[in-house]
């Protein structure tokens, strides 16, 4: 049985090897480290929120831990999202991260995964670059993804209507997908599975996330989301999320 789940884990192995473009700019005390998914360079400035606002194409702001910026540019939509800390910590330190080597830095990392898992044919935003600042022993750091258009995350959904037992199917075979690729979520949960419609399933959001050889980490995983879920559910009103989702959500990730 083991033997047979690792061999579902070879995927990655075979994977295409990834084309990540690297400028290095010195900016100010710091140093500024941008990639971009593919061949084309992504202009730096594309990083800081003024850029767009001073050209008037900030069309929204996406909820999250941080301020995540919604641009358009040329007829589509990006997310920029700036790397914060959460918790204790980021009360007096928002944003700073100890340098730990460029291969170790958030935004590189979450590039490289993202662009994987899209490599892969996994439902995931398309990655469109991401920057370090470096400064001293610390760094701060930003990514730009595509934006899923007609996507809400399945918190809102759930805020709207109830979700479909359908959808909570498609969400749990989706999730089984990753799973079997390796993919580890270090934070599943309704703010991270986006839905178009009732069929469509992504998830986003792969800061801190890695590929690992099956175990009980996807029941952690699972575990993770389910408090998610009941934690919403009893914040709200009408009550959306019991057993008969959860069912459904397990069967079809069986
Ligand atoms: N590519 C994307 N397409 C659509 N919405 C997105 C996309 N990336 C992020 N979002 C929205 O922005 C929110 C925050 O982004 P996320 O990547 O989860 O960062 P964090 O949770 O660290 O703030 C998400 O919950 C989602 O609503
Ligand atoms: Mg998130």
């Amino acid at each position: 049985m083991s033997v047979l789940r690792r061999r579902v884990h070879t995927a990655p192995l075979e994977a295409p090897p990834l084309k990540v473009r690297r400028q290095v700019l010195s900016a100010g005390g710091a140093r500024a480290l941008v990639y971009s998914n593919g061949d084309a360079d992504v202009e730096p400035n594309a990083f800081e929120h003024w850029y767009w606002r001073e050209a008037g194409k900030v069309v929204g702001q996406a909820k999250g831990r941080g301020a995540a910026l919604v641009f358009e540019e040329e007829g589509r939509r990006y997310v920029l999202r700036h790397y914060r800390r959460g918790g204790l910590i980021g009360k007096f330190n928002p944003d700073r991260y100890l340098w730990r080597g460029e291969a170790a830095t958030r935004p590189l990392r979450e590039l490289r995964l993202t662009m994987q898992l899209a490599a892969a044919g996994l439902p995931v935003p398309f990655a469109i670059g991401a920057r370090v600042l470096r400064w001293g022993p610390f760094y701060r750091g930003d990514l730009i993804t595509a934006m899923l258009a007609d996507t809400r995350t399945l918190a809102q959904r759930l805020d709207e209507a109830e979700v479909s037992l359908r959808t909570w199917a498609q969400i749990g075979r989706c999730i089984r997908r990753f799973h079997d690729y390796g993919l580890y979520h270090a934070d599943l949960n309704a703010h991270n599975i986006l839905l178009r419609g009732d069929e469509e399933v992504y998830l986003i959001d792969f800061d801190r996330c890695r590929l690992r050889d099956p175990g009980l980490w996807r029941d952690a995983n699972l575990a993770r989301l389910y408090r998610s879920l009941t934690k919403l559910d009893d914040a709200r009103e009408q009550r959306r999320f019991d057993g008969a989702q959860w069912q459904c959500l397990i069967a079809a990730w069986q």
